[in-house]
């Protein structure tokens, strides 16, 4: 059975076209999946920390077997992060585009699930550092949104866009490779052609739900 994970980036609530698009496939999907397991984690409006030096100091620690406890506790956060993403094997990331990329919240999340030894691996090969992705078998939904337009593929703003393209590469270097974005688009314009994208995101995210 498929455990779904859902991480909401949007610091806005009730207001917020990520969450309200999300919670649309979430509810399909749930309907589709019955005895399917369902966890939200909010990293948009909850505080999650910053990586901080004593965070980097841990995670690279040469001997993590050995960490000290002080150490252990510098980390327990992002293990708990670490080990929610591998307990589910489907991730919904709720994610609007902010200042071309992501939402800060998002982003601390990216930057405590890619851990050393649990989410990827380096192997030095005559000197040369390779990475060696270590999480396997998930499929991943973002769902995004713009306040302008063109971000997707082959629009005119497409290069400009650090948000979900780069949410495909920090996933893939851990090993997740299955993505599919859901955009929808124009929120800052006239509000016709916004909700023209919400209706046609809303008809794709109702279709994957009966298969993620
Ligand atoms: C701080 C901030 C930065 C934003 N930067 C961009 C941007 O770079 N490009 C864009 O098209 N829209 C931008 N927007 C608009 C949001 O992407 C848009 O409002 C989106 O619907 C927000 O998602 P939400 O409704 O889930 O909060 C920005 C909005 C905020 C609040």
């Amino acid at each position: 059975m498929n455990t779904v994970l859902a991480v909401h980036g949007s610091p806005r609530g009730e207001r917020s076209h990520t969450r309200r698009l999300a919670e649309v496939f979430l509810q399909a999907w749930q309907t589709a999946n019955p005895q399917g397991h369902l966890t939200r984690r909010e990293v948009g409006r909850g505080h999650l920390p910053h990586v901080s030096e004593a965070f980097i100091a841990a995670a690279f620690y040469p001997q993590p077997e050995a960490r000290p406890l002080s150490m252990q506790a510098d980390l327990a956060l992002s293990d708990e992060l670490v080990a929610e993403l591998l307990g589910h094997s489907r991730l919904v990331i709720a994610a609007p585009m902010h200042n071309f990329s992501v939402p800060s919240g998002i982003k601390a999340w990216v930057d405590h699930i890619v851990r050393l030894g649990l989410t990827f691996n380096t192997l030095q090969d005559s000197g040369v550092a390779q990475y060696q992705p270590l999480v396997q078998g998930k499929k991943v939904l973002i769902v995004t949104s713009r306040g302008g337009g063109g971000f997707g593929p082959g629009g005119e703003h497409e290069a400009m866009n650090h948000a979900d393209r780069w949410l495909r590469t920090a996933l893939g270097f851990i090993g997740i490779e299955n993505v599919t974005v859901v955009a929808a688009e124009g929120e800052e314009s006239e509000s016709e052609g916004f909700q023209r994208s919400c209706a046609e995101a809303q008809q794709r995210l109702l279709a994957l739900a009966q298969t993620f």
